[in-house]
Parts: C-alpha cells; sequence; structure tokens
C-alpha cells in the first residue's frame, strides 16, 4: 500500500513572516501515519527546514534545473535544493508547463536529476478542459506519465504522482468523484504495466485542484487516491489541517 501523502504548493507565495503558518502546522501533531510536505517557495526553505527538523513533516521545492550545476542563471540544481533542506521537489506542475513551455523530455530529465540528488519527485499531470471535452482525458494523462517515466526500468526512488486537472486548479471547480475514480484507477494500470503490481502498488496518486477542508474527505474515499496536492488551502494552517485530518481518517 502507498504511504499517505498530503502535500502543500505555496506556489509564488509567502515571506518569512508567513512561516508561523508551518510552525503551527507541526504544532498540530498531525497523524505518524500521514507523510506531510510543504513544498516552498526556494527563499523559504532553508528556514522552514530548520523549523520542522524535529517534526514528522518534510520541506519541498516547486522545481529543480535538469543538471546538477553550471551556467543556468537564475536556476536551482536539486542538489542545492537538498542543501537547503528540501526533501520533496514537485515537477511538471501545469503552471510550469504552461508559463516555461516544459514538456515531457525535460520533465523526464529533471525527475532523473531529482532521483540522483536522493529528491521525492511528485510529478504533476493532468488534461485541459478542452482535451476532458473532447473526450481525450485518459490518453493525456498517459503520453505524460509515458513521456515522463520513458526509458526507467524501475520508478524513480519514492515516485509520486499527482493527478491535477488543470480546469480545476484554483477555479473551485472539482472533478466528479467518479472522473477522479476514473483517472486514478487509470494511472495504477499504467504504473503496474510498467513496473509491476508491487512497486505500483507503492507509489502514492494524489489529487490536486481545488482541494478544501469540505471536500476532502470525499476525496479520500475514492479508490485509489493515496493523498492531495493542495495548493492554496495549504496557505493557512486552519484550512490545510483539516485536510490532513480527512486523509488520516480515509
Ligand atoms: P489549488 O492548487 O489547490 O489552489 O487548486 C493545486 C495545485 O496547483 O497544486
Amino acid at each position: 500500500m502507498a504511504h499517505k501523502l498530503a502535500a502543500g504548493n505555496w506556489k509564488m507565495n509567502g515571506t518569512r513572516a508567513d512561516l508561523g503558518q508551518i510552525m503551527a502546522l507541526a504544532a498540530a501533531h498531525p497523524d505518524p501515519a500521514v507523510d506531510i510536505s510543504v513544498c516552498l517557495p526556494a527563499t523559504l526553505i532553508s528556514e522552514a527546514a530548520q523549523h520542522v527538523a524535529d517534526h514528522p513533516i518534510t520541506i519541498g521545492a516547486q522545481d529543480c534545473h535538469s543538471a546538477g550545476s553550471g551556467a543556468h542563471t537564475g536556476d536551482i540544481a536539486a542538489q542545492q535544493l537538498l542543501d537547503a533542506g528540501a526533501r520533496d521537489v514537485i515537477l511538471g506542475h501545469s503552471e510550469r508547463r504552461t508559463d516555461h513551455g516544459e514538456d515531457d523530455a525535460l520533465i523526464r530529465a529533471k525527475l532523473v536529476a531529482a532521483g540522483d540528488a536522493g529528491l521525492r519527485p511528485i510529478l504533476c499531470v493532468g488534461e485541459s478542459l478542452a482535451e476532458r471535452d473532447a473526450g481525450r482525458t485518459l490518453e493525456r494523462i498517459g503520453a505524460q506519465i509515458d513521456g515522463a517515466l520513458e526509458g526507467s526500468d524501475g520508478p524513480p526512488s519514492a515516485l509520486v504522482i499527482a493527478y491535477e486537472p488543470i480546469w480545476a486548479i484554483g477555479t473551485g471547480r472539482t472533478p466528479s468523484l467518479d472522473q477522479i475514480g476514473e483517472v486514478h484507477d487509470f494511472m495504477r494500470e499504467q504504473l503496474k504495466a510498467r513496473y509491476g503490481d508491487t512497486a505500483a502498488a507503492a507509489v502514492p496518486l494524489l489529487y490536486g485542484g481545488s482541494v478544501k477542508p469540505g471536500n476532502a474527505a470525499e476525496i479520500f474515499g475514492v479508490p485509489n487516491v493515496d493523498g492531495a496536492l493542495v495548493g492554496g488551502a495549504s496557505l493557512k494552517e486552519s484550512d490545510f489541517t483539516p485536510i490532513i485530518t480527512a486523509l488520516s481518517a480515509s
């Protein structure tokens, strides 16, 4: 069985003054059976990692470069994120695919770089509304998974996959539970075909896109949903803790 994971994605939000939210999250004594990660802007990683050092919470980043070092102004290598205290890294988020033109081949290279550095990658996949309306959701998800995992014999170490329909991110709209279940079952089958039943079962499959305290429990009741990648509702401890509690109870 995959570990349960509640991952927060602060995106380009927050300054050091907001780190109290992470202290409060740590103080809420979350269930040790649920992994918690908060993926922060790079500027906050080092200080936040020190705050959670004695707590069962890890700090993550939101992207890394595919190279280990070199002439890449403004970019950050996976090893540097690890050195700052990150243990997880979101890769292939739809906002990076759109804002920075990231394609599956680049995301594959970043997955390898993250794995080499010892970071746990949270690979994001998801369809646009046009793709869903055209009945191409599973085709799109399958292509993104294939593109990112191509050539790997086993799952990249500690792989996590997050299904995030682009039209559900930050919009307050969520797919139906049947639609979430269909995609999560499909992703598990894709992983089984690629790596075998045991390795596939160990990969946490997260749902992301407008997860809130009010809808978390029903989403976590869907088979093959092992947790959530939470954007807006991860910014405040008072929103994130009830989501973690719902995951713990699922
Ligand atoms: P949201 O973002 O929870 O604010 O919809 C999720 C994400 O983009 O990871």
